[in-house]
């Protein structure tokens, strides 16, 4: 069954085929897909069409993708990706109009949770270009910490290499953080 996950604000749900026209909508746009390793710019009907296919013929076990669904409807997508080392990679994207208002700080602290209560996992680990700001505030305001950099490339702009920041949480330092919120 499809894990579900609310939040004060959002609701993580499961796709739709009816998301197809706001995920195209909000996803062409370079200033997201800059940020991003694989996704392509221009973004096409046929793009998104791929994509929904993708997560509808990927068992959850190998990656998990929630919509984020906001008081104003599909506002962008976190991901976890778990490799054959069974560790969870999170990645995420917000249309423009949605920045800004909290909303990935909010998704990553649910997800980071199901990871570690409902997975069970040891660690949970993402990455960010080393120019983006707003990514590595919403990874370090839930307690990731950097762990390596490595050159990166993205697909929407070409052949360049950019520096990616490697984070990670530890179930430990996640434990003490709960422990001191409560
Ligand atoms: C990066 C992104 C996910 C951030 O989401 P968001 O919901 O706007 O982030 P939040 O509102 O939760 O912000 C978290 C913190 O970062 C700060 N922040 C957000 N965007 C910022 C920016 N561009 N520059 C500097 N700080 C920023 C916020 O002020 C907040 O700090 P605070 O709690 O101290 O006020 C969103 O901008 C996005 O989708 N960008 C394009 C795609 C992308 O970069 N994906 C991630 C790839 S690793």
């Amino acid at each position: 069954m499809f894990p579900e996950l609310n939040t004060s604000r959002l609701t993580l749900r499961q796709f739709r085929q009816d998301d197809l026209e706001p995920i195209c909508e909000n996803i062409n746009n370079f200033e997201v897909s800059k940020m991003l390793t694989v996704v392509p710019y221009p973004y096409t009907k046929a793009d998104g069409e791929w994509w929904l296919n993708h997560i509808s013929e990927t068992p959850l076990t190998q990656e998990t993708n929630w919509a984020i669904e906001s008081e104003l409807g599909f506002a962008g997508v976190i991901t976890i990706r778990i490799g054959e080392s069974g560790v969870p990679l999170i990645g995420y994207w917000l249309g423009q109009p949605f920045w800004g208002k909290g909303y990935m700080s909010e998704a990553t602290e649910a997800v980071v949770n199901y990871c570690f209560e409902t997975l069970g996992v040891t660690k949970v680990t993402s990455g960010a270009f080393e120019e983006n700001d707003g990514s590595l505030n919403v990874l370090a305001k839930n307690g990731f910490q950097t762990v390596g950099t490595q050159p990166e490339k993205s697909r929407a702009r070409g052949e360049e290499d950019i520096t990616l920041i490697n984070v990670e949480l530890t179930r430990d330092l996640w434990e003490a953080m709960r422990a001191v919120a409560v």
